[in-house]
């Protein structure tokens, strides 16, 4: 939108989080509160977008970093909600138009509403335009005090009498302002009240005093302007972020079996007909292919499935691509650039770390992969290690099509068994084997006769 600016506030410390870390990182349905803010904004296609630092500002500014186009002001310090706004004056004084502030601690708003608060604002051609909703428990909130239906003031929760505790339209803490009187407004607002602070809400009282246009906009949803004050808070506000994508999953086609104990990141795309069990998490850039079955207790982060992939209970996948009908877990590890192919199987208390196996090819037990390559319908017997460490650097592993390697075995890397190549049980191959032949690399057995009644009777 031409004319639009859009100021995030993400100075104040968050006392009440009690927490070494900015209030506005803590996560919200996998990503950042903050995020949900910004992500918000970007169909609105401002001429700028500002974040207010302050508390911890070098580690939400780096947090930020991959944000294109943002602008951070810097607010020292954290003074109050009108001081923080007035901190952006050197970057939007003079310019035309109006500003839309928002609160990096209220992730629910939805970008419809914006877009609503700033057409109410240009049609009434107010100074302010102030987003408010009636609440059932307006505790924590400002209140909205009106006489005849028109604002006259905001009061905090803090400094409210008990009359204006009871009103139960609050500020959401979300405006639209016109930039030309906006600064010389802030510069006039006091500190003359139970915090001591300069509260972005007296800018009502200044405006009114100026004779100014104040105009609100009760929002439709009183859900969507939850501000997030504590841990409490936090954990509501996510159930309601967590409640929103899995009804979006399911109108998608996708069953979820106890939507409550399901997490699926806002990055996350999964295919219909796909089926997830309880206590399932999928993070980061992860997609899901459509009939894939994913049991309960698996944890998946930036990972690709193709369709079809059964995932059997408590796996976790990092960074991996699982092709089409290939079949995973229980209590498998695939760690980062790993890939199981087409049809292949990857049984229990099985790790892997940067190996491809091959199409078809199973590894079912209690197995270490690591730097390795896997043919197509190779055999990894149960309990095969891959040495693939010497202490200093890491070694390759390679296994080629159709080889089969015995239960119990060592493969000291670089090392290669060739293709269609047998490995005994409980060997340590350390060399090289050639396509088409057996190696045994194990002490020969020994039998002695008679060997227990000689020890039992002396
Ligand atoms: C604020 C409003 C209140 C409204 C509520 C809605 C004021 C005085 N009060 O109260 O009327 O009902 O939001 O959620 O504005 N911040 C800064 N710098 C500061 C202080 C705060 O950047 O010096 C930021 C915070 O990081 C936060 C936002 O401003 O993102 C709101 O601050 P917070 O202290 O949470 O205000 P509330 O008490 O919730
Ligand atoms: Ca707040």
């Amino acid at each position: 939108m031409s004319d639009l600016h859009v100021v995030v506030l993400g100075a104040g410390k968050g006392t009440r989080m009690k927490s070494d870390r900015p209030k506005v990182l803590h996560r919200v349905g996998g990503i950042p509160m903050i995020e949900h803010v910004l992500r918000t904004i970007q169909p609105l296609n401002p001429v700028s977008a500002t974040v207010v630092v302050g508390h911890m500002a070098n580690m939400l500014r780096a947090a930020l970093a991959g944000w294109p186009g943002l602008q951070f002001a810097l607010q020292e310090p954290q003074a109050g909600t009108a001081h923080a706004l007035l901190q952006t004056k050197r970057l939007l004084e003079g310019k035309a138009g109006c500003v839309v502030l928002l609160s990096g601690d209220v992730p629910l708003l939805r970008t419809t509403t914006i877009e609503k608060l700033v057409k109410v604002h240009r049609q009434t051609g107010a100074a302010a335009t102030i987003l408010t909703a009636i609440v059932e428990q307006p505790y924590g909130y400002g209140r909205i005090v009106k006489r005849h239906g028109e604002i006259l003031r905001i009061v905090e929760e803090k400094d409210a009498a008990p009359a204006e505790r009871r009103i139960r339209e609050v500020n959401s803490g979300i405006y639209a302002f016109d930039l030309a009187p906006l600064f010389q407004g802030l510069k006039q607002v006091g500190t003359a009240n139970a915090q001591g602070e300069y509260y972005l809400t007296d800018l009502v009282a200044v405006y009114r005093r100026e004779r100014r246009r104040i105009a609100t906009l009760p929002c439709d949803d009183a859900s969507e302007i939850r501000g997030i004050n504590s841990r409490a808070e936090l954990a509501e506000v996510s159930r309601i972020v967590n409640q929103q994508r899995n009804e979006a999953l399911m109108a998608s086609g996708v069953t979820l079996e106890d939507p409550a104990t399901i997490y699926v990141g806002p990055d996350v795309a999964v295919g219909p007909d796909t089926v997830i069990h309880p206590g399932v998490h999928l993070e980061g850039k992860t997609t899901i292919g459509s009939a894939c079955e994913i049991h309960a207790g698996v944890r998946i982060v930036d990972s690709h499935l193709a369709d079809g992939v059964t995932i059997r209970n408590f796996c976790v996948i990092t960074n991996a691509r699982i092709e089409g009908g290939a079949r995973v877990g229980p209590f498998a590890h695939i760690r980062p650039e790993s890939g199981v192919g087409p049809g292949a199987h990857i049984g229990n208390f099985v790790e892997l770390k940067k190996a491809i196996i091959g199409a078809g090819a199973k590894a079912n037990h209690l197995t270490y992969l690591g730097d390795v390559t896997v043919g197509a319908k190779a055999n990894v017997g149960a309990g095969t290690i891959t040495c693939n460490y010497d202490g200093e650097r890491k070694h390759q592993t390679v296994i080629e099509a159709g080889a089969f390697i015995g239960s119990g075995t060592e493969l000291v890397a670089p090392v290669r068994v060739g293709r269609d190549a047998y490995v005994a049980a409980g060997s340590t191959i350390t060399e090289d084997v050639p396509p088409g032949s057996l190696a045994i690399a194990r002490g020969r057995q020994v039998n002695k006769a008679g060997w227990a009644d000689k020890r039992k009777g002396s």
